[in-house]
């Protein structure tokens, strides 16, 4: 993953953030030590982010797409209501118990819902509409996900889209083969268009977009 800021101001900003629940260090910790791609968890900068939108917001029902080890879904879950209900897809079976273990010892485990399997074909049966969706799984389906979440976003209610400037190739020539950039580069652009929402790109992490639905 690019760094978009110098490492000795990274060091700075992170120092200056919320530290780390426990929790979240084992989870981290153990990603580490026994899954592959453990680049791929949200990690401690960008969870507080998470954690405190989702304080903002607020939500009732949260939505996200890309489980992994569930890091975002535990500091996503941090912001919401007590009768609210987190839903989390992923489509590799192997990550579902280790999920499990880590939201069970969360004080959020009875508000988690795991669905196992594609988000593309799991989103449209969730009977639900959702105050916070965060969209994290393969770059490839972005636009389509964009598409299949929009009408179960209430209005007022958060999307975040991580790792929408991809290590940076998306200001870079692309490769006809390089499916994931182009569909980033497809997605940039419908957020920004899309009347529905409005929306603003930070240049954090791997690049996260925040979009409101306004109507
Ligand atoms: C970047 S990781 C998610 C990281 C996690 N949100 C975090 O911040 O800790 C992406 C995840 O998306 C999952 N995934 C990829 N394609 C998927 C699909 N079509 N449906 C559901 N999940 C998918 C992968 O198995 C992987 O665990």
């Amino acid at each position: 993953m690019a760094h978009f800021i110098p490492e000795e101001l990274e060091e700075y900003v992170v120092t200056h953030s919320e530290n780390e629940p426990e929790l979240l260090q084992q989870l981290s910790r153990e990603t580490y030590q026994k899954i592959l791609q453990p680049r791929m968890l949200s990690g401690h900068y960008q969870g507080r982010l998470l954690s405190l939108l989702s304080k903002l917001v607020n939500p009732k029902n949260i939505l996200e797409i890309g489980t992994y080890t569930g890091y975002s879904a535990l500091c996503l879950a941090e912001g919401i209501q007590p009768s609210g209900e987190l839903h989390t897809i992923d489509i590799n079976e192997e990550l579902f118990d280790f999920q499990r273990t880590y939201f069970d010892k969360s004080a959020y485990g009875k508000q988690i819902f795991q669905h196992l399997g594609n988000a593309l074909e799991i989103i449209p049966k969730l009977d639900k509409t959702f105050d916070l969706i965060f969209i994290d799984a393969d770059k490839e389906n972005y636009p389509n996900y964009f598409h299949t979440i929009i009408d179960k976003l209430n209005v007022n209610g958060i999307l975040l889209s991580d790792n929408v400037l991809w290590s940076g190739k998306v200001t870079k020539p692309v490769k006809d083969d390089d499916l994931a950039t182009k569909a980033l580069l497809e997605y940039n652009t419908l957020l920004k268009e899309d009347k529905r929402i409005e929306t603003v790109l930070l240049p954090i992490r791997d690049g996260l977009t925040i979009s409101r639905k306004s109507n």
